[in-house]
């Protein structure tokens, strides 16, 4: 099955067609601690967390589930009787979800946007570092409070701006000296909605008790190290073969000046938050 998608959505299947798994390499390893000294090994932890919530969860869907990876630690800590489900608008990705998850979960190919699953269905939906790529942002509010039961609750991570570091300087820089493929000239890489906490809380209407709170993470390695970062970015499968490569060489030799004891730092900053739906969606459920 082929879906309609928003060129936003055909950049991003273009991306996850050549290269599956990255944000789970990208993302897994890095420890999250808040200030109140909350702290978990990785964002896919703090949302697999969800599930120790007062309301025992039935059925569980990981919105825009990529490879499958969250809902395999769900799988390792939900008693049987939980369904899980994932759905993801790449079906090279939902390959990877099926190798690893088996029978243990549904999985869908679908858009965030026209979810393919009835209404009331989950007591809980998580996303992790999707919604921020998201379009039509008022559209997946919507849908996510369709799918979901009254009291049910939404747990998400999105990525946002860092503050700027050296490194991340160069890299922004050096991107802006290469021109895209024509093809995706025009595209928006950041949602401008799931992007702080007041711009979330006041897209979940219909939802109660929002809470959020957010993580800086300190990163440090050698330049390749920073490559291995930076070099996931999505901005990069805007550029041809060739573009990528003299990119990537000219930001090692710029991290390498810049570099103190052959290493250089930078931070990645995630969103954390979570909200109730009180009210159904739509007059008719
Ligand atoms: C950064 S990856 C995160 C994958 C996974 N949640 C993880 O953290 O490992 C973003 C995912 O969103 C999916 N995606 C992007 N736009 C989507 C949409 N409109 N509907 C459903 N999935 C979408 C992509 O296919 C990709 O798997």
């Amino acid at each position: 099955m082929t879906l309609p998608l928003l060129k936003i959505e055909r950049f991003l299947a273009h991306a996850h067609s050549s290269d599956q798994g990255a944000t789970w390499r990208a993302m897994s390893a890095l420890p999250v601690k808040f200030d109140n000294a909350e702290e978990y090994p990785s964002t896919y932890e703090l949302l697999a967390s969800s599930l120790n919530s007062a309301r025992p969860a039935a059925a569980v869907l990981d919105l825009a589930c990529g490879d499958g990876q969250l809902l395999n630690i769900l799988a390792s800590r939900a008693p049987t009787s939980t369904e899980l489900f994932g759905v993801d608008m790449s079906p090279e990705e939902l390959v990877h979800a099926r190798g690893l998850l088996g029978p243990r979960a549904t999985l869908q190919l679908g858009r965030a946007q026209a979810l393919p699953f009835a209404a009331q269905t989950f007591d809980l939906v998580l996303s992790h570092m999707a919604l921020m790529l998201f379009e039509q942002e008022h559209l997946v509010v919507a849908e996510i409070e369709r799918v979901l039961r009254p009291g049910g609750r939404l747990s998400a991570v999105v990525g946002v701006a860092p503050p700027k570091s050296q490194v991340q300087a160069v890299f922004s820089e050096l991107l802006s000296q290469y021109e895209r493929l024509p093809e995706w000239r025009d595209i928006r890489f950041r949602s401008r909605l799931f992007s702080s906490p007041s711009s979330i809380a006041e897209l979940l209407v219909g939802f109660t008790d929002f809470i959020s709170k957010s993580c800086l993470i300190a990163q440090d390695g050698t330049p390749l190290q920073a490559w291995a970062w930076f070099g996931g970015m999505y901005e990069l499968h805007a550029l041809t073969i060739d573009q990528r490569a003299s990119l990537r060489d000219e930001f090692l030799r710029r991290c390498g000046s810049i570099a103190l004891d052959g290493r250089v730092t930078w931070k990645v900053k995630v969103l954390y938050f979570s909200a109730t739906r009180v009210q159904p969606a739509h007059a008719d459920l």
